[in-house]
């Protein structure tokens, strides 16, 4: 069922993205060692995650690092944790665990684990590189994939640019998937563009999911409706396919609550009304550490939500509201936001990326 809310597992209610799945399962068969998976929030990351992963015949270990999203700053302790769920994930499926009998803080009762904390919490390289043996003797890839990765920058203990250097250095048979929806704070936080940063100049394959075009937005919806057996007017397609900008979960949202409270264009409204506290809060959050700019940013993304921009003239609107700044600065914030994942460029314009953010902004004319 394409209309089913929770990231999908398996091809069948999986919708196209043909060409993401076959870059996908080619860099792994080739044995890339770090492939990015990168798009918007709701565009489909994890859905590509575990339904490449099922298909791609592989011992893997999923780290669902969004986990750490709800602290401002993560402990390692809560970093033991997610890193425990994931191999317990990995144990059941797999029944896998021979690798773990050697790695020293890690206790093992028949097929369940746990990791000890404080002083003899397992060492995190020891526990990969024990993995990576493992495969080895197997004559196996095993994949290891961190979901929006970008947040382990909150879990400060673990230095994790020096650990993915060395991983990718030294372990022959690991293969690395990250996923991350902000795509500029991956890079920053992996430092893939930075020449002092350890994981400099290693190759990386990238993965783009991009939002479906309105043709395939229409598509995804008619088959979606056509596989419930409910019938759904053109018009009301056409108003959800305008408003929710070719993002799956979006689109899905909208299916599923369609489903249950009829097939009306207010219940498109919804979608976005339900979910726009949350890109609200986004926002504000991204805006309380930059407290200087903060204004000036919230004049950028308000204009942006009236109409997309270009340059000269959102700079223009800035100088209107906030005084003049140079164009280095200026070009900077414009920056910030787009690598921040709330503003896209499109040709020669700067647009909101996210139609729920959108909304937010245009609705509550905050
Ligand atoms: N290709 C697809 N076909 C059907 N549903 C999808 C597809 N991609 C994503 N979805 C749905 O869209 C929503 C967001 O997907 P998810 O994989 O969680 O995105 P992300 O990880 O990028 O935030 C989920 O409800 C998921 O079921
Ligand atoms: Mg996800």
């Amino acid at each position: 069922m394409y209309f089913d809310e929770e990231p999908k597992h398996s091809l069948e209610d999986f919708y196209d993205r043909e060409g993401e799945l076959k870059e996908f399962l080619d860099s792994i068969r080739a044995g890339r060692k770090l492939i990015l998976a990168i798009g918007l929030r709701r565009s489909g990351k994890t859905s590509l995650l575990n339904v490449g992963l099922a298909l791609a015949n592989l011992p893997y270990l999923i780290v669902d690092v969004r986990e750490l999203a709800k602290f401002p700053r993560a402990t390692h302790s809560d970093l033991l944790r997610i890193l425990e769920r994931a191999i317990r994930r990995m144990v059941e499926r797999h029944r896998v665990m021979d690798f773990l009998k050697r790695v020293k803080g890690v206790k093992i009762y028949g097929f369940e684990i746990e990791f000890e904390r404080g002083e003899k919490k397992p060492d995190l390289g020891e526990l990969f590189e024990e993995l990576d043996r493992w495969a080895g003797k197997k004559g196996k890839k095993v994949v290891v994939a961190f979901d929006e990765a970008q947040l382990l920058a909150r879990a400060t203990t673990w230095r994790f640019q020096m650990f993915l250097a060395h991983a990718y250095d030294y372990l022959r048979n690991t293969i690395f998937i990250l996923t991350g929806s902000e795509v500029g704070l991956l890079y920053d936080f992996l430092g893939v563009d930075d020449p002092e940063a350890p994981l400099y100049g290693r190759h990386r394959e990238e993965v783009k999911l991009d939002r479906f075009s309105e043709e395939k937005s229409r598509d995804f919806l008619l088959k979606g409706f056509k596989q419930a057996r409910v019938k759904a007017s053109a018009d009301v397609i056409d108003y959800a396919v305008k408003k929710l900008d070719g993002i799956v979960g979006w689109l899905t949202a909208f299916g599923g609550k369609a489903l249950k409270m009829g097939t009306r264009k207010e219940v498109v409204d919804e979608v976005l009304e339900e979910e726009s506290k949350l890109s609200i809060q986004e926002l504000e959050h991204f805006l309380n550490v930059r407290m200087i700019a903060k204004k000036r940013y919230m004049v950028m993304v308000k204009g942006l939500a009236k109409e997309p921009l270009g340059w000269g003239n959102l700079k223009s609107l800035v100088e209107k509201e906030c005084g003049p700044i140079y164009n280095k600065n200026f070009t900077e914030l414009l920056h910030n936001l787009v690598k921040a994942g709330f503003v896209e460029q499109r040709g020669e314009l700067y647009t909101i990326s996210d139609p729920v953010l959108l909304y937010a902004l245009k609705e509550k004319r905050r």
